[in-house]
């Protein structure tokens, strides 16, 4: 497919009506992880402008850094901890309306006000997670779990 993306304007939904099958025909046929990954983190940083999009992936007892668009962030965060680590650990998305009430949150950085975390499966096990950091409160909510898990499914380990 041509890489340029097609961008709208409109609504949360129709937004990521727009870019899912973008994403899809991004990936489809391309078995490279970091690539898709890098892809996926480009499309939903282009389309929404959020402040940081990025993944971390499971790497012995730790999530490690993956591909990211946004300002460098923490390299690497402990099961448990944090909400990525929390995500992780309890194998569940969080929304998180305001980092500052969210207890053992990471500040990678001071501008980040909301977050989702979002786990990747395979077989049962949380293989990462995407993160999506604003720098607006309150911008995350179950519309953006449910088209946000939709992208994660087209992703193959
Ligand atoms: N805030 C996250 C850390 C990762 S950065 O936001 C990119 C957390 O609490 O897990």
């Amino acid at each position: 497919m041509a890489e340029d993306l097609q961008i709208v304007t409109g609504d949360k939904i129709e937004q990521y009506q727009n870019l899912i099958p973008q994403i899809k025909g991004l990936l489809t046929g391309e078995p490279d992880l970091i690539a898709n990954l890098a892809n996926v983190t480009a499309a939903l940083k282009e389309q929404f402008g959020w402040f940081w999009v990025g993944f971390y992936i499971v790497k012995k007892n730790e999530l490690v850094l993956g591909p990211f668009q946004g300002p460098v962030a923490c390299t690497r965060i402990k099961k448990g901890r944090g909400v990525c680590g929390s995500s992780w650990a309890k194998a569940e998305t969080l929304i998180v309306p305001d980092v500052e009430q969210f207890p053992g949150h990471i500040a990678c950085s001071s501008l980040s006000k909301s977050e989702i975390v979002l786990p990747l499966f395979k077989d049962g096990m949380v293989w990462g997670v995407l993160d999506v950091d604003s720098a607006q409160l309150d911008q995350f909510d179950a519309t953006d779990k449910i088209y946000l898990e939709q992208i994660l499914a087209l992703i193959e380990l």
